[in-house]
Order: C-alpha cells, then structure tokens, then sequence
C-alpha cells in the first residue's frame, strides 16, 4: 500500500529516494513526499500522482542537495487525495517529519490531547497526530533527544505502523520504528537507507535487517542502535537480501504483469526443486515434517485468504477434499475474522497470501490460533508477518512479484496447496501410483505452461475482437469455478470492464437474464468430469445471444462447434487444470487492459499489499 524510504549518510540523497520511490510505485500510491534535512533546515515536497509529479516538483522548486532524507508514496486512509494529506507530516514546532504506513487507531483521541495543548493541524491524517506528538514530546534540554521522543510518542499508540522520521536539530539522525507493517534497514559503508519493501533497497546494499515490533532505530552514518519501546536494548539480525536486482527489472517486458505471466514455467520449476521424489512417491516439504503427525490427524482445514489467493485457496479446498479427503473449506479472511468461528480439535488453518503482510488475512489467523488451530502459511514473501506467526509452512518460491495482479503468486499458491494436499494424501488414503503419476504430471507442468504461453498472439487476437464489449462472464465448474472468478477478477482489475465469475450451473438461477446479443462469455471448458454439462451450460448462452471463448483440451474438435472462439491447452488431469487453465485468462486480462490504453503495472484504486483491514 503506502511506501517509505529513507536515508542517512554521507551523499546526497534526493535521488536515490525518487529512485526508490519509483521502486515501490507498483504497490498503488495517490500521491507522494519527501523531506530533505539542509542548510540547517527542514525541506518539504509533496504531489498529488505519480512520483513524476515529485520530480516535477523538485525541478521547479530547485533539488534538494541534503544527506538526510526520507521519502513516501501514500494510499489515502484517512483523508482524501490532496497534497496537505500526502506524507510527510511535520509537527509545528521542532521541524521533526514523520512518513508513516499503517493506521494510528487511537489518532482521534490523540488529537483531542494535542489540540487541547494548542496545536493547529492542517491534513485530515492520523499520522500528522503521530508527528505532533512526537513534537510534543521532544525536549533535548530534558534529554529527551528523537530517539526517545519517538518511543515515548509509540507507548502512546495502538494500531499498525512502520514509520520513519527526522528533526532538523539532530540533522544527522533518522529514527525508525515498526508495529505490524513490514520495515527494513539496509545497511552500507557510512550509511544506511531504510525501506517498506527491499526491492528499494537492493541497488545499494545487499545486507539488511527487519526491524521487529515495538522496535525503535536511531541511525546516524556512524552506526544504528536498535531498542524497543521502552528503552530496552536489542541486536537484530543482519542477513543477506535475497532479492537479485534482475529479478525486480523488467528486463524487456513491457510490464512486470506480462513478466510474472511468462515467468509461471520457470516460477514453478523453483517451487517444485527438491520438493517431489517421484520414485519414492514421496513429497518432501521440511517446512511442515515437525508436524506431519498433526497434519495426519488433522480432520478440518480452513482455508483463509482474500482477493486471488483465495481463489488459490478455493483450488486448495477442492484438492483437500477430493485427493486427501479432508474436509475443508476455503474463506475470506475478513468474515471469518469476525464471524465468530468454530475451530474444532485437529483443525488446521491454511493463510494464503502473496505478501504474507495481508491484515485481513493475518487477523483471522491470530483468530483460529486463539482458538487452538494449528497454523500453516502458504507463503510468498520470506519473513513477512505472517510467515513469521504460522506454526510451520511451505514458501512459494516463485521469486517476487511486482505486478499489482496477481499471476505467478496464483499458480505458485495453486502448486504448494498441490504439494501439501500430496503430503497428507500420503500419509492417509492415497496409494503410491496415483502419488507418483500426479507428481510426475506436476513435474511436465511448466513445460504444458510454455505450450499455452506460445498461443500469446492468438490470445490477444481474440481478446480484441470483443474489446468493445463492458460486460463479461466467467463460468467454470468443479475445480475450474475458482479458476473463472480469478479470470473474471484478473479481468477487472487492470481494465475495468465489468466481468462476473461463477460457476456455470448457477447462472441459470438468474445471471442468465443478463445475457445479451454479443456478450462475451469465457467458459473453462476443458476435458473433466464435468465437461457435458459444461457443454449445456455453453449452449443455454449460445441460444441467448452470447459469443462463447472456450479454453479447452487439445484435440477437442466438437467444441468448435459450439464456441465462436476456441484457446486450447495441453491435456492434463482435472485436479491440476486450473495453473494451465487461468494463464489463457492472465493474458486476456492483460490484453484487454493494454489494448484499452491502461497502464497495468499501475492500476487505479489498487494496491499491491493491502495492510489495513
Ligand atoms: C489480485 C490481487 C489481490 C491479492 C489480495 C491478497 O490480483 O493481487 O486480490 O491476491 O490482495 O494479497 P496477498 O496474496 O498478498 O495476501
């Protein structure tokens, strides 16, 4: 959502902020800040828009040339889109600026205290509340210098934040501080940037560490000192970033969504190594052995997630209940939160999230833990918030994902769900044939994927033969239902046409009605134990007007037809169709929104993490 960067050290730092700026635009931003320590002074920018707007700005209103800075892309919260509302926020008496990602949840109350004190606020933000306070509370004849005016402002806080800040009295110091909203603290030779995401991090050093909850930074180009809250000293961990810079290039794509699609075959080469021993029928995820004998017993899982890793999940759901014979069930993270749920014994709780920084996902799981589950995570991002409060998981492995939708997180949360349903299919009713003939179909997948991607011409083709059209339907049954609302989704997302997911027995229930001449309806329509009433659900659009595109098996002739438009891909058994199934619907999505003039990587209204609740 928001991003931060910051800076302290011995260069210049204007530019190495934009450019990480720029490095953090694909996770969705409104509008964008920066403030700059010079000349003794405090220094502020702000612009509604792109972080080119920024640098616009900058240009006219003359560069900053100043060591210590800290920069941020907002997702309006609290406030509207205005340049008053952008970060950063100053306090009005010390020249202190505070960027901040999360939400101060007792802001209101904060405010009251600190207008009451006589302070004057200008934005509509909780985090102008936290800058005042902050201000409030500095006195350095007291000794309450900015690292302890901040920690003694955070003991006064509830609710999420990763903030960054400095004070033009100690122009050589940036302070730090994290509750529930990813921050990481990268470290150089004399100096230090501080980042949201590593990907702003990664140009300039490879060594970096997390900073914990409760936790505070005081950073000088010297050095850093790292304590909570309360003063209490702490030594983090430095660790070896494993982000490589190639990986958040596009490295001649157009887009980073276009990359991540094409990227599926490699993605899911990764997830796979060393995780399937295919002689042995054995499938071996280290991640989950400490609790293999749990996940035996286990007789619930309940699968928590939201946007298209619940469709993942969805996926999950179906092969649980089908090949491992669990009983499970696939939520949105947000009811289930809030809705009171029974957790029986022996249940296991699944998060599926990209990010692994979700707060809808990351609350329901401190629910069912509560509630005596055990926790799994099925995971994108190493070390993220929820990997790090899961029992045991299993990581995705498909490399970053920059893209604001989701595609190789899709197939990678589809492929893991896949391993860990063999993992306890194993263990209690599969035999040892199927095990290894649906490893070994998991191992010729990426390869089926390269097959599908070759098609990308035709795909677009078809796609701009009905990109006129506002209102779209995706209709799938069984294992490929979740596979149309992700198309339908994918769809919406980055060319906002109206499309409609569900399954295709439903829609003569009513969506039928809003069947016209010329609708385009996108059926997954490929070889399964559904595919005849498939067949009669295509007919009942077709007698009403609708175009009908078919994804279906190679080599199914009779569906010409009944399609107009046929987009085919390799045979494969049905409970893994779905990661060959939506890449057709990934590059329509992607298609639809290039040919309608949409920057993909930059969707309106969306963010790439979504860590409020
Ligand atoms: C859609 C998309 C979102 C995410 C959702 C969950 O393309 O990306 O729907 O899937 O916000 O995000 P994660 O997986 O990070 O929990």
């Amino acid at each position: 959502m928001c991003g931060i960067v910051a800076y302290v050290g011995l260069k210049p730092c204007q530019t190495l902020l934009m450019e990480g700026l720029k490095r953090l635009e694909y996770r969705g931003y409104d509008s964008a800040g920066i403030a700059v320590i010079q000349d003794g002074g405090l220094h502020v920018a702000k612009a509604v828009g792109r972080v080119a707007n920024l640098e616009d700005r900058l240009e006219s209103i003359g560069n900053f040339h100043g060591t210590t800075g800290l920069c941020h892309t907002r997702w309006a919260t609290h406030g509207g889109v205005t340049e008053i509302n952008a970060h950063p926020h100053t306090d009005d008496k010390n020249g202190i600026a505070v960027v901040h990602n999360g939400i101060i949840e007792n802001y209101a109350a904060l405010k009251t205290y600190l207008e009451e004190k006589g302070h004057v606020f200008k934005s509509q933000t909780d985090t102008e509340v936290l800058a005042m306070l902050i201000g409030e509370l500095y006195s350095p004849a007291e000794g309450i210098d900015l690292e302890a005016a901040v920690q003694a402002a955070l003991r006064e806080v509830t609710g999420a934040y990763a903030i960054a800040v400095i004070c033009e009295k100690e122009p050589d110091t940036l302070v730090v501080a994290r509750k529930g909203s990813p921050l990481l603290v990268g470290v150089g030779n004399n100096e230090f940037v501080v980042a949201s995401d590593a990907s702003a991090i990664v140009a300039h050093t490879a060594q970096a560490f997390k900073v914990d909850d409760y936790n505070v930074v005081k950073i000088t180009p010297k050095g850093f000192r790292t304590s909570t809250i309360n003063n209490v000293p702490v030594t983090p961990k430095i660790e070896q970033l494993e982000l490589e810079l190639q990986e958040i290039e596009l490295g001649g794509y157009a887009h980073f969504m276009q990359k991540e699609i094409f990227e599926q075959p490699k993605a899911l080469r990764n997830c796979f190594r060393g995780r399937m021993d295919v002689r042995e029928s054995k499938v071996v995820l280290g991640g989950l052995n400490d609790h293999a004998k749990e996940l035996t017993k286990a007789r619930r899982t309940v699968l928590v997630a939201q946007g298209t890793a619940l469709h993942a999940a969805m996926i999950g759901e179906y092969l649980l209940e089908d090949l491992a014979k669990v009983p499970s069930r696939a939520e949105y993270a947000s009811e289930f939160r809030y809705r009171n749920p029974i957790i029986e014994e022996n249940t296991v709780v699944v998060a599926v999230s990209q990010s692994g920084e979700t707060a809808d996902t990351l609350a329901a799981l401190h629910e069912a833990k509560d509630r005596g589950a055990l926790a799994l995570g099925v995971i994108n991002v190493v070390g993220s918030s929820i990997s790090r409060e899961t029992d045991a998981g299993v990581y995705l492995r498909v490399g970053p994902e920059i893209g604001v939708a989701s595609t190789k997180a899709f197939t990678g949360q589809v492929a893991v769900l896949t391993l860990i349903t063999l993992f306890m299919a194993r263990r209690r009713f599969m035999s040892n044939e199927q095990c290894s003939d649906l490893m070994a179909e998991l191992d010729r997948l990426p390869e089926k994927i390269e097959r599908v991607l070759e098609s990308d011409a035709k795909i677009r083709k078809v796609t701009e033969r009905y990109i006129g059209k506002e209102n779209w339907l995706f209709l799938g049954r069984g294992y490929n239902y979740p596979t149309a609302l992700e198309g339908a989704l994918k769809l919406k997302e980055i060319s906002y046409i109206h499309a409609e997911g569900m399954p295709a027995a439903e829609m003569k229930h009513g969506p039928i009605a809003l069947i016209t001449d010329g609708m385009p309806a996108v059926f997954i329509a490929n070889k399964g134990k559904q595919y005849d009433k498939v067949m009669s659900n295509i007919q009942e659009v077709r007698a009403r007007g609708g175009h009908v595109i078919a994804v279906a098996t190679e080599g199914d002739n009779e569906i010409r037809k009944y399609a107009e438009d046929v987009l085919y891909i390799p045979d494969i058994p049905e409970p893994l169709s779905p990661m060959l199934a939506v890449v057709p619907l990934q590059l329509m999505a992607y298609h639809a929104a290039v040919l309608r003039g949409h920057d993909v990587d930059k969707p309106r209204n969306l963010a790439k993490s979504v860590t409020v609740e």
